[in-house]
């Protein structure tokens, strides 16, 4: 089976084009085409993703994206009759296809364009994330989704977003095409590892807007065994980052600066020492699985503040810039690692995911690594691709393909966004 996937969730546009093949037990991917662009640039200087940008941007974007990709998974082909425009689309389907992109006038515009140059590729479904995230960025993908699936007449599998974000591990190791890397770099029949997911497994799932540990007792049965009460793990990242005077997103920015800290020890002066740079880890003896990000984000602020006052000179407190991002990573991963670690002894897990954007973290995979094979031997950690943890299409193909093994198809009529979706 060939999904074509649609995810528009937040800041990043993502078409992906994934074979998919197996049962439940074992569902076997290839990524033919994950195209993705970030929209870092149009937020950055908003210190955030500002939604009627975002909205603009997939709209602008989505058409030119999935050329890309069924060029890249070798769909793409011209229309014989080469049917240069829209007049060649039935009259009943270009009042539907008005409507449902009366929204998106532009990505209409294009849409008209487009589709009539091309022949219907051979796809089996069309994959679409319909939530959590920025209901007016979910709302274009939805929505495109329903024109292409009105015009090639091809089902819709609506996808949950933190799905995708753990079904993003099976994907790891395949496919030979890689968008971020030149073709002639790629292993041609390069063979790709199943990952084995023995449940029941615990998928930490930390981004930009979630942070929640998930009991998975087989595939399509999730349940939510903790959650932040407040900011998520990657909001901690980008709000302390801010206050730093580092670019958005603060997660990559934050990683960077710590690296940079031994370096600069000998140059911490009138600050007594860097064990004066300590933060807390908030609610890691809690007796729950729950988390809580926003007391470290205004401890970050009170430490600035205190800097302020015992550190006179601006070019001396910046140097304490990498140890405050040393520190501040060290409080959110040691956080993670022991309420998953305890998550996954209490429920038994036979495999450990982790997925979301937080896990392109280098420290934190290191560091979950070592404390699963220390602690939790018998369990299996299943880490993204870094590339596939960050928000993509592929890993909303591969969600998407679980719930098609099940004939778990929306109604077009029916699908909206759900900005605050969750596991039920
Ligand atoms: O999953 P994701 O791409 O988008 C959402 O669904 O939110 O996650 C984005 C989050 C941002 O908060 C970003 O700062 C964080 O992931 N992030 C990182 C790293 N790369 C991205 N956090 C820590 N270290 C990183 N290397
Ligand atoms: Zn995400």
């Amino acid at each position: 089976m060939i999904i074509l996937a649609i995810e528009t969730s937040c800041d990043e546009t993502s078409v992906a084009v994934v074979r998919a093949q197996g049962g439940l037990k074992i569902p076997k991917f290839k990524v033919l085409a994950n195209i993705v662009l970030s929209q870092i640039k149009t937020h950055a200087k908003w210190g955030g993703v500002v939604p009627s940008l975002a909205k603009r941007e997939h709209a602008k974007n989505l058409i030119p994206i999935l050329e890309k990709a069924l060029k890249q998974s070798k769909l793409f082909a011209n229309s014989k009759s080469q049917i240069t425009n829209y007049k060649q689309i039935s009259n009943s389907k270009l009042k539907i296809l008005n409507k449902i992109l009366s929204r998106e006038p532009e990505l209409l515009k294009q849409f008209l364009e487009f589709m009539p140059k091309i022949k219907t590729p051979k796809i089996n479904a069309i994959a679409v994330t319909v939530g959590p995230g920025l209901e007016p960025a979910l709302w274009v993908g939805i929505n495109f989704a329903k024109a292409l699936s009105l015009v090639w007449n091809k089902p819709i599998i609506a996808v949950n977003h933190m799905e995708g974000h753990i079904a993003a591990v099976l994907l790891q190791n395949s496919g030979i095409f890689n968008f971020q890397f030149p073709i002639s770099k790629q292993i041609p029949n390069s063979k790709f590892k199943i990952p084995k997911i023995r449940f029941p497994a615990v998928a930490l799932l930390v981004s930009g807007g979630h942070t929640e540990l998930v009991l998975i007792k087989n595939w399509l049965d999730y349940k939510i065994i903790g959650e932040t009460r407040d900011d998520a793990a990657g909001e901690c990242f980008d709000k302390a980052a801010r206050m730093l005077g580092l670019p958005y997103p603060g997660g990559p920015a934050v990683a960077t600066a710590a690296k940079a800290g031994p370096n600069h020890k000998s140059q911490i002066t009138n600050y007594k020492s860097k064990q004066e740079i300590r933060l807390p880890r908030p609610m890691i003896d809690s007796n729950d699985y729950d988390f809580s990000f926003s007391g470290l984000k205004t401890a970050v602020l009170y430490l600035l503040k205190d800097l302020e006052k015992k550190v006179s000179k601006k070019s001396d407190r910046l140097k304490l810039t990498p140890f405050i991002c040393k520190e501040l990573q060290q409080a959110i991963i040691a956080v993670l690692i022991v309420k998953t670690l305890r998550a996954a002894k209490e429920f038994k897990a036979k495999t450990i995911i982790l997925g979301g954007g937080v896990v392109a973290n280098k420290e934190l995979r290191k560091q979950m690594k070592l404390a699963v094979s220390k602690n939790l031997p018998t369990s299996n950690l299943q880490l993204p691709t870094s590339i596939f943890s960050t928000d993509n299409a592929a890993m909303i193909a591969a969600a998407g393909y679980l719930h098609a093994l099940k004939d778990d198809c929306a109604k077009p009529d029916k699908l909206k966004a759900q900005g605050n979706l969750t596991f039920k």
